[in-house]
């Protein structure tokens, strides 16, 4: 049973609910997008010209006096034509400091420029114009959800829209790296749900699911997943566990994990771009090093042929190279072969091997899985299908202990929905137990001056959250909190102490006031404080039943427990929620001003490229359209048969317009490309009635038949005015009596919505058929009838037939909105009488009823009243 089976079986028991979950498997270089609503069970988003995976990142062109935004394929011959304009592989620079490292970065990218934000946080400057990492995150994804969310509407899902994704982060990144991810990703929809899903388990669960059948009961396996690609190695030792009983879910659990952050395909293709380097500058030995190394375009040209040679050299012996006018005019012809890659990239074997050993070495269970235990090592992730990269792996662990059955490319973003499914609980059954373990160490320092307290292990299970009490102080004063990740702290809490002082009177809390601090580690493996509490301390006794209960981590100071004593810890007096101040030592997060602007940022953009597309657009029409009436000029029956007028017209205006197109139309505006679009078709369809028309008379017989029919129209209109009056004034007396003014409460109905009024206004639509009606009398009149041209008589048939259309259009409008208000008013009588008539019978009954044939009859009258009118009204 796959897991495309699983998950749309499962999603059948939420077909309710109207949302959508985007897994992203979001890589250095690559992304991959997969989406699963209940409408769409998971189906990979293609990119908009149908590739698989997608750019990671986007390209800047000028355009006007702004900029272009290229996703997907378009982003290499932009990034040739601006290097400056790459907004490309930010994952490695999200939570980094603008001084940290970069050199492989820059090396990879040249021409980026980097700027510090006011975080000290890295944004890229690029055509005059900052984007911080995090925006160029939000930017990708909101483009993946844009088509992920038009793949919903094509599948008829229309209702639902991508409102929560599960995004892939390596078990390495560190705090600031899944706040930076978490933040950027969030750019990109106004309340996005988000989580992130650990890289190693994502191919590990995926693995699991389809080789589910492959476990007996109580089986486990060890794998070790080797994933290489573009920016980074992990290797994640995972155990896969069938219980003893079968209708138990599997189990999958992290047991080890060593990682290289800078080992992967973009390293490689870095190596034989600088093997392109040396060799063109040994063919040109005029050229400076220096010189080309500030050509940013011809590096970038570089960079790209690299990465051709490199796929080329998986799996051919040699790859030639072949750069036009690479820099000065001159074109680079070389051939570089697998031999010197290999070579030049030595220094890379051990590294290659090295995050196996780590990750068998650093193991979380007291009990290892030894080497010999495991099944197979995974290989999965792009850049391990390159040779060097399996020839060492193979050549250090055995060939038979490689496993390439793994679809490299899309196991991991099918692992992160199918996790993401379960993490949101977009459905209920537990398909799968996952254990994930935490890589670093979490711990706290309390008020700056004790050590630090690991308050989560490396290897805890998380989510996780465990509660510390702090030694009891006598005096309140300042308390602040550092969190740590593996010994570096990234966080601090500064607790607002003031509430302790005002609410605990002096000598209250005689033993003192401890700090019941709640840490917790999330799903995201974000380590942060959840609570924290201040405990007054009365006396021993409740001192003891605290601490025997729940003092949890450390030495309990001079203020000694008596075990023996009994609880009292209902007695404790508690602050539960007190506030603290958090500070960001490293570096802060973005915060909701930022965020809103760079969202804010984001939607003019996009808002700019909507229009921009709008008048390419509406360009291709217009051109297309031109081209039509070109060929549509010569055939035959045109340049023999059609009015010469507007055949000469048309036949300018498409040249006019044609060149218009080539030399300005770029800078026109949707309305103004709307309006020609409408001239040539106008004209053209002119053209064409005219044709058409060959077979009308357009003698003095038809003018006077639309002479008669036109003016018939107008009395119609005309008498529907009267008919309402008369109608109304019918209904008067019947109305007087129940106390209503007939016209007002006419007046008051409403005219419902499915009857929507023309368009055109009724004044102007009249106008134009009595000014139509005179020219046509005018024509009629003439002495000279049978010299004026055919042309002419058409044009004023065309016009007529229009006029009659729109006014036609009023009287068929005016005589529905009658009839509905007309019902209206007859069961707004009715139902008023009725309410009358209980009135007095309630009257009636109190005192002695005595009207009772006057009421039969007038209701009667009323009744046949109405009836008739409403017939009256139907005839019209
Ligand atoms: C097996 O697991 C199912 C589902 O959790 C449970 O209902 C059943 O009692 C278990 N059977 C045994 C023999 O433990
Ligand atoms: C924190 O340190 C200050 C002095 O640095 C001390 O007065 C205070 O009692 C300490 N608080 C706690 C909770 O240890
Ligand atoms: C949660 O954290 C506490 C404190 O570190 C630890 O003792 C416990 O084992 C953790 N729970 C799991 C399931 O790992
Ligand atoms: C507590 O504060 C009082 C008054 O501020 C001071 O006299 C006393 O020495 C302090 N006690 C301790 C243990 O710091
Ligand atoms: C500490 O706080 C946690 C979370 O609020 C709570 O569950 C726990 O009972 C508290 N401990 C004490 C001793 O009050
Ligand atoms: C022109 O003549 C061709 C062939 O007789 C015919 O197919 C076509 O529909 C005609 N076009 C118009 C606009 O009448
Ligand atoms: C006038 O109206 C009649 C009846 O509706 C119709 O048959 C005729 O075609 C109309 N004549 C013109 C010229 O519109
Ligand atoms: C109906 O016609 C009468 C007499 O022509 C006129 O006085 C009255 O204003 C008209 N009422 C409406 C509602 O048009
Ligand atoms: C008129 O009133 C009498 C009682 O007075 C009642 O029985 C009768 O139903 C009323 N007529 C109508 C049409 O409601």
């Amino acid at each position: 049973m796959g897991p495309l089976f699983l998950v749309s079986n499962l999603l059948v028991l939420l077909g309710y609910i109207r949302c959508a979950l985007l897994g992203l498997d979001y890589g250095q270089e690559f992304s991959k997008a997969m989406l699963v609503s209940p409408h769409a069970p998971l189906e990979l988003v293609l990119t908009s010209d149908s590739k698989r995976k997608d750019v990671s990142g986007l390209a800047l062109k000028s355009y006007k006096e702004s900029v272009e935004r290229v996703f997907g394929s378009g982003v290499d011959s932009a990034q040739v034509k601006t290097p400056n304009g790459a907004l490309l592989h930010v994952k490695s620079l999200l939570g980094k400091k603008i001084d940290d490292q970069f050199n492989a970065y820059h090396k990879a990218h040249p021409g980026v420029k980097f700027v510090a934000t006011e975080r000290d946080s890295v944004a890229l400057k690029s055509l005059g114009q900052l984007y911080p990492v995090e925006e160029v995150l939000g930017m990708n994804l909101d483009e993946t959800i844009g088509r992920a969310n038009s793949m919903l509407v094509k599948e008829k899902s229309i209702l639902d829209k991508v409102d929560s994704v599960a995004i892939t982060v390596p078990e390495y990144f560190s705090q600031d790296q899944r706040l930076a991810l978490i933040s950027g990703a969030q750019l990109a929809q106004n309340n996005i749900k988000t989580v992130l899903v650990n890289d190693g388990l994502t191919v590990a669960i995926n693995f699991a699911l389809k080789q589910r059948s492959d476990f007996s009961a109580g089986e486990e396996k060890h794998f070790m997943f080797y994933d290489m690609g573009s920016g980074s190695t992990r290797a994640s030792l995972v155990s896969i566990k069938q219980s003893a009983n079968l209708s138990q879910p599997l189990m999958v659990e992290l047991c080890g994990y060593g990682f290289d952050a800078g080992l992967g395909g973009s390293l490689l293709t870095q190596n034989v771009a600088e093997l392109l380097e040396i060799k063109f500058l040994e063919q040109n030995p005029t050229i400076r090093t220096q010189v080309l190394e500030n050509d940013a375009r011809a590096l970038v040209r570089i960079r790209q042929a690299a990465e051709k040679a490199k796929l080329i050299l998986s799996a051919n012996a040699d790859a030639s190279v072949n750069i036009e006018s690479l820099h000065n005019d001159i074109d680079f012809k070389t051939t570089v072969t697998r031999l010197e890659f290999e070579q030049f990239s030595e220094d890379l074997d051990t590294r290659v091997i090295a995050p196996v050993l780590k990750a068998l070495d650093t193991q979380f269970s007291d009990s290892p899985i030894s080497f010999a235990d495991i099944d197979s090592l995974i290989l999965t992730g792009g850049a391990t299908r390159t040779p060097l990269v399996q020839k060492q792996l193979s050549e250090y662990f055995g060939e038979d202990l490689i496993a390439k059955n793994v679809n490299a490319d899309e196991s991991s973003v099918e692992g992160a929905t199918i996790r993401g499914i379960q993490l949101f609980k977009s459905f209920h059954t537990k398909a799968l137990d996952v254990i994930d373990r935490s890589v670093f160490t979490y711990s706290a320092v309390f008020n700056e001056t004790e050590g630090p307290r690991e308050v989560f292990g490396k290897g805890c299970q998380y989510p996780n959250a465990t509660s510390y009490l702090t030694i009891p102080v006598r005096n309140i004063s300042d308390f602040s909190i550092d969190l740590q990740e593996d010994g570096k702290i990234f966080k601090t809490h500064a607790v607002d102490t003031g509430p302790i002082v005002s609410k605990f009177q002096q000598d209250a809390c005689p033993h003192g006031v401890t700090y019941n601090v709640t840490f917790s580690l999330s799903q995201d493996r974000l380590f942060d404080i959840a609570s924290v509490e201040a405990i007054c301390i009365q006396n021993s006794n409740n001192a003891a039943g605290v601490f025997k209960k729940l003092f949890s981590g450390f030495e309990i100071g001079q203020d000694g427990v008596n075990s023996e004593e009994t609880e009292s810890s209902k007695t404790v007096d508690k602050i539960k929620k007190l506030k603290t101040v958090e500070e960001f030592p490293r570096l802060r997060p973005i915060n909701a001003r930022e965020s809103v602007a760079l969202r804010k940022h984001i939607e003019e953009l996009n808002s700019r490229d909507t229009k921009r597309f709008r008048v390419q657009e509406l360009i291709n029409v217009l051109e297309s359209d031109l081209y039509d009436a070109r060929n549509y000029l010569e055939e035959e029956n045109i340049t023999l048969n059609g009015p010469s007028e507007e055949v000469d017209m048309l036949t300018t205006l498409v040249s006019e317009y044609l060149e218009w197109l080539d030399y300005e139309a770029d800078d026109a505006s949707p309305e103004e490309l709307s309006k020609r679009i409408e001239t040539v078709k106008n004209l053209k369809s002119k053209i064409t009635l005219y044709i058409n028309s060959a077979d009308e008379p357009l003698d003095l017989n038809q003018f006077s038949q639309m002479y008669t029919n036109g003016t018939e129209l107008i009395e119609k209109l005309k008498g529907n005015r009267v008919m309402e009056n008369e109608t109304l004034e019918a209904l008067r007396e019947s109305f007087d009596l129940i106390d209503l003014d007939v016209t007002k409460e006419f007046k008051k109905i409403r005219t419902p919505r499915h009857l929507s009024s023309p368009t055109n206004k009724m004044r102007d639509v009249l106008e134009g058929m009595e000014s139509t009606l005179a020219e046509v009398r005018k024509i009629e009149n003439l002495a000279s009838f049978d010299e004026v041209s055919r042309e002419k008589l058409f044009e004023l048939k065309l016009k007529f037939d229009s006029s009659y259309h729109d006014l036609n259009k009023w009287v068929e409008f005016e005589q529905s909105t009658q009839k509905f208000k007309v019902n209206e008013l007859v069961s707004l009588h009715a139902r008023r009488q009725r309410v009358i008539k209980k009135r007095e019978e309630r009257k009636s009954l109190s005192s002695s009823a005595t009207v009772g044939g006057s009421n039969t009859t007038t209701s009667d009258d009323q009744q046949s009243a109405t009836t008739s009118t409403q017939l009256e009204h139907d005839e019209l």
